[in-house]
């Protein structure tokens, strides 16, 4: 019997986790980022680097991914199906949780995972769980690229200098390329501010072509697409020359105004991330993206801008980012809540039957 208890113990975490565990805490994320929309044209860094020309640049699919702080309170699944998500990140170093839920819920995606090494203040644990998912300890494998801080022009994220920052990738970051020959590095991911492009000018200033950077990671929040693409191009020329490949990831966008109360309608979302997505798409040097965002609440962000309803169920702006074609089912294969509930049932149910037994003092 006490196999039994300890089963259903087992049973009811599984369970219960999906209907209620939804604010899952955007514990390792801190907060939604960027204030700014401004574009800036500071002057250009004109040091040169070591660099080689891009074997990973593309057009086309595979360049769509997920900004993931669900943890397993969503099933990432549903953004899987069509195939146009090929990857995810989490902010942090942790992989979504493998089989040891008991069922094949989210550990078992099939997305790339991009772990980031989000600040410097846990830097050896961090550090250790990246080689860990690196190894394949965590996921089924596959880690091709590392991202570096989140936003550290921000005194709301990272928040450390260039020269801070420059330190820290030559002690920490560089050397897993070194050991982990293949694996690529991502720039410190700045907003879209001028203070984030200023921030990022000077790293490269200071890393004095040590640093080894492969591609530029970075944010911005506005609601005028063509003022997006104009940010796109400025990064482009202003730092391309300074990383490997020559790409963006853009791991932060959205129809969001920091500037004024003047947001996006659902509809002008639509349109914008139409226009957004698609430059992106066709746009070799735009390597990934990841939109803002795939979560139930956008903690201040304009919440038309969810890929998700409250209920964690894609919707339509989701169907729309994973390319649905409009009768799609996207939950095939998947673990739905209507059955996550049935099994917080069943455990209940079993839990109840072994209290009865102690209160009927039935044997064990
Ligand atoms: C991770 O995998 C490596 C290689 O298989 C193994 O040596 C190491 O002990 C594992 N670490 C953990 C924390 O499981
Ligand atoms: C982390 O950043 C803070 C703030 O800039 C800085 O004072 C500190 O020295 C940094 N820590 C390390 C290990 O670099
Ligand atoms: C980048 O480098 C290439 C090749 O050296 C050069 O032609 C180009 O002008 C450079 N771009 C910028 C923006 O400096
Ligand atoms: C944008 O809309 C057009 C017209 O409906 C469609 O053909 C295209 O696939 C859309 N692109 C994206 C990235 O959603």
């Amino acid at each position: 019997m006490r196999l039994l208890v300890v089963f259903a113990l087992t049973a009811t975490f599984v369970g219960a986790a999906v209907p209620f565990d939804y604010n899952a805490p955007l514990d390792r994320r801190q907060s939604p980022t960027t204030t700014s929309t401004t574009l800036s044209v500071g002057s250009t860094v004109t040091e040169t680097t070591s660099s080689t020309p891009s074997s990973t640049a593309t057009s086309g699919p595979g360049k769509a991914g997920l900004a993931w702080a669900n943890e397993n309170s969503v099933d990432i699944r549903q953004f899987e199906v069509t195939g146009k998500v090929t990857w995810y990140y989490t902010w942090s170093p942790h992989a979504l949780r493998n089989s040891n839920w008991g069922s094949s819920r989210n550990g078992n995606t099939k997305l790339e995972f991009v772990p980031m090494l989000w600040g410097n203040r846990s830097l050896t644990n961090d550090l250790n769980t990246i080689e860990d998912v690196i190894r394949g300890n965590r996921t089924s494998g596959g880690v091709k690229a590392v991202l570096g801080f989140n936003e550290p022009e921000q005194p709301g994220q990272s928040n450390f200098s260039p020269s801070v920052g420059v330190q820290l990738w030559l002690d920490y970051l560089l050397p897993l390329a070194t050991k982990y020959p293949g694996l690529r590095l991502g720039t410190p991911a700045v907003s879209s501010g001028p203070q984030g492009k200023a921030w990022l000018q000077s790293f490269f200033q200071e890393c004095a072509g040590r640093c080894n950077v492969d591609f530029v990671a970075m944010h911005w929040y506005g609601i005028n697409p063509d003022a997006f693409i104009a940010h796109l191009w400025d990064y482009h020329y202003t730092f391309s020359n300074f990383t490997t490949s020559k790409t963006l990831w853009v791991t932060e966008w959205a129809c969001h105004n920091f500037v004024s109360n003047e947001q996006c309608s659902q509809s002008d979302v639509n349109a914008f991330l139409n226009q957004t997505q698609s430059f992106m798409d066709e746009t070799e040097w735009v390597e990934r993206y990841a939109w803002f965002g795939a979560m139930r609440n956008l903690q201040g962000v304009n919440p038309e801008n969810a890929l998700m309803d409250s209920q964690g169920d894609i919707n339509s702006l989701g169907r729309q980012y994973v390319d649905a074609s409009p009768d799609q089912s996207l939950r095939s294969g998947a673990i739905g809540l209507g059955e996550a509930r049935f099994s917080y049932l069943i455990a209940l149910h079993i839990i109840f039957s072994g209290l009865g037994s102690i209160v009927l003092g039935l044997p064990w």
